[in-house]
């Protein structure tokens, strides 16, 4: 059954929500990169790369149910980063937010009927806890860490371990 105008609509802005969010994690891998906290960077460029899956995901599907897609401007983020506690916890407002957005395409789909999206969402709505759980508890992390340049340190040799998969087709 081909996509309704609503939820192709509510779709596409999706997918320039998480090519934004891609955006917006590497502008915070560019700024660890910039102060040699290379495991922050590389964490950071990792779920830049997931969010760009996540992106092609959606794009993928409203081609899929025969929609249009369009390609709007991606709104420009900020560079300015001070520290990785504020990048961690801008980090999970903004995928709170993403959370909300995603809730929302899982109303429209229950509303309209369209049990494919409602399918397909199912996968976003599982991915979101454990998107909102990375940040909130990096964040945690290094409130507790504080000053300790060693803590730090020893969380930037942790966060250098993280490797990209691809878990829109793994499903891991
Ligand atoms: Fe695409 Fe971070 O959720």
């Amino acid at each position: 059954m081909k996509i309704g105008n609503k939820m192709e609509e509510a779709i596409n802005k999706q997918v320039n929500a998480e090519i934004y969010s891609a955006y917006l994690y590497l502008s915070m891998s560019a700024k660890c990169t910039e102060v040699n906290l290379k495991g922050f960077a590389n964490w950071f460029y990792v779920q830049a790369q997931e969010e760009m899956t996540h992106a092609m995901k959606f794009y993928r599907f409203v081609l899929e149910r025969g929609g249009h897609a369009i390609f709007p401007a991606v709104e420009k983020v900020r560079d300015d980063w001070k520290s990785p506690l504020e990048m961690f916890e801008a980090a999970y407002a903004h995928e709170q937010k993403v959370t909300a957005m995603i809730n929302n395409l899982m109303d429209i789909a229950i509303t309209e009927k369209d049990h494919a999206s409602a399918s397909m969402l199912k996968w976003f709505i599982d991915e979101q806890v454990e998107e909102e759980a990375n940040s909130s508890e990096l964040a945690d992390k290094l409130k507790l860490i504080g000053d300790s340049k060693d803590a730090l340190f020893m969380t930037d040799k942790e966060l250098s371990l993280r490797v990209f998969v691809d878990s829109t087709v793994t499903g891991a």
